[in-house]
């Protein structure tokens, strides 16, 4: 089991010099058309230089790909200038700047993209209140979306990221071609659990050979999966571990699991003996890192997720307290900030948005 400050040196060559990371959060505070705001480099660059790695909030790779306002784009060679000034922001005193890249697919709405119908693997609305009915995608606008990942990865990369992300979880365009919820297709792209991977692996093999082709040293490709759904049909865990199983064959620097609570069970009545994370780190055996999440508010809770998992994410302790990771290294969690004030977020550079969505996550931890 590793400690919290050791360091981590992935595949690709690049080294953390410790084991916690600044899990992805969006800070809804992109301008309208997703360039990169000042605000929001104050806000990484202030969580960065102590922790090994800042994961950025999700960028889109194509126009109808973005989830919500105040999104990062890396759809277009414009965004370039801006997205080299957040990785330079967040490269602070040796931490590493990775870009977490998505497309929303059907989690999205037609007034995000301003009158055009989301997309996604099917016609199939999600269960939500007010879910807009997405497009189906035809096959020739699935290569171009790979190719889309892959042009977004250049531009990371041109913009002097360390790293990449693929966002599959939290259920965006790449669960939802994997789940046999949003992916009712019977064409190459869908099906069996073989062809619902397909698309996964195609953007992982797009992803990782502009990473090959542009000869760019240390930079590393990691993906991002949700353990199971809840949906019937749904991505169980089992088809999660099958997922695992490739992806860990596949040339990425590593996985990384989306969790809420690190040590959650399965629903599946095969996996209950210990929590999921456990299970994937046991599937994994080594092949590549895992980065565990999930409610992290202390020194110890992160060691335990090292049990499990070779480094840890921390969402909401970052956002609360850019100083966690001192406090904790130098005996005084007892000065970690573990709630918010509304006034506080002027000085912690916590966008109205974002608030907006710690009132529904996290009311308790909120005055
Ligand atoms: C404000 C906010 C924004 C988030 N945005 C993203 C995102 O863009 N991409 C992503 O993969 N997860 C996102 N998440 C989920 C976090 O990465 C993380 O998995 C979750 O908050 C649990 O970790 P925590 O308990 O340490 O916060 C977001 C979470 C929060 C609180």
């Amino acid at each position: 089991m590793s400690t919290i400050n050791e360091k981590l040196t992935f595949k690709r060559g690049l080294t953390l010099k410790n084991r916690i990371m600044m899990a992805p959060m969006t800070t809804k505070m992109s301008f309208y058309d997703g360039v990169v705001t000042q605000d929001e480099i104050d806000y990484y660059s202030m969580r960065a230089g102590e922790i090994g790695a800042v994961i950025t909030g999700a960028a889109n790779v194509q126009p109808d790909g973005k989830g919500w306002e105040g999104e990062l784009g890396v759809y277009d060679d414009k965004f370039i200038p801006g997205l080299a000034k957040l990785a330079a922001g967040i490269k602070k005193n040796g931490t590493k700047a990775i870009l977490q890249i998505f497309h929303g697919g059907r989690m999205t709405n037609s007034q995000v993209l301003r009158g055009t119908q989301p997309v996604s693997a099917s016609a199939v609305a999600a269960e939500r209140p007010d879910a807009e009915t997405p497009r189906a995608l035809e096959s020739e606008e699935i290569v171009a979306l790979i190719s889309n990942f892959k042009a977004a990865t250049k531009r990371a990369i041109a913009a002097g990221f360390d790293g990449v992300e693929l966002h599959g979880a939290n259920t965006y365009l790449l669960q939802q071609f994997f789940s046999p919820h949003s992916n009712r297709r019977e064409d190459e792209w869908g099906g069996s659990l073989e062809k619902r991977f397909r698309f996964i692996k195609e953007v992982v093999q797009a992803v990782t050979s502009a990473v090959d082709e542009s000869g760019v040293e240390n930079f590393i490709v990691g993906y991002r999966f949700s353990p199971e759904e809840y949906e019937n049909p749904g991505i169980r865990f089992a088809d999660t571990l099958y997922l695992v199983g490739q992806l860990a064959e596949m040339g990425l620097d590593y996985l990384h699991i989306s969790l809420n609570q690190a040590d959650k069970v399965s629903v599946s009545e095969d996996y209950q003996e210990k929590s999921m994370m456990a299970y994937v780190y046991e599937k994994i055996n080594g092949r590549l890192p895992l980065i565990g999440v999930g409610d992290v508010r202390v020194g110890k809770d992160a060691e335990a997720i090292l049990a499990q998992a070779d480094a840890v994410a921390l969402g909401k302790a970052l956002l609360l307290d850019p100083n966690w990771l001192p406090k904790v290294l130098n005996g005084q969690e007892n000065l970690i900030r573990q709630e918010l004030s509304r006034f506080d977020c002027e000085e912690l550079r916590i966008s109205n948005g974002v608030w907006g969505f710690l009132e529904s996550m996290m009311p308790e931890r909120l005055y």
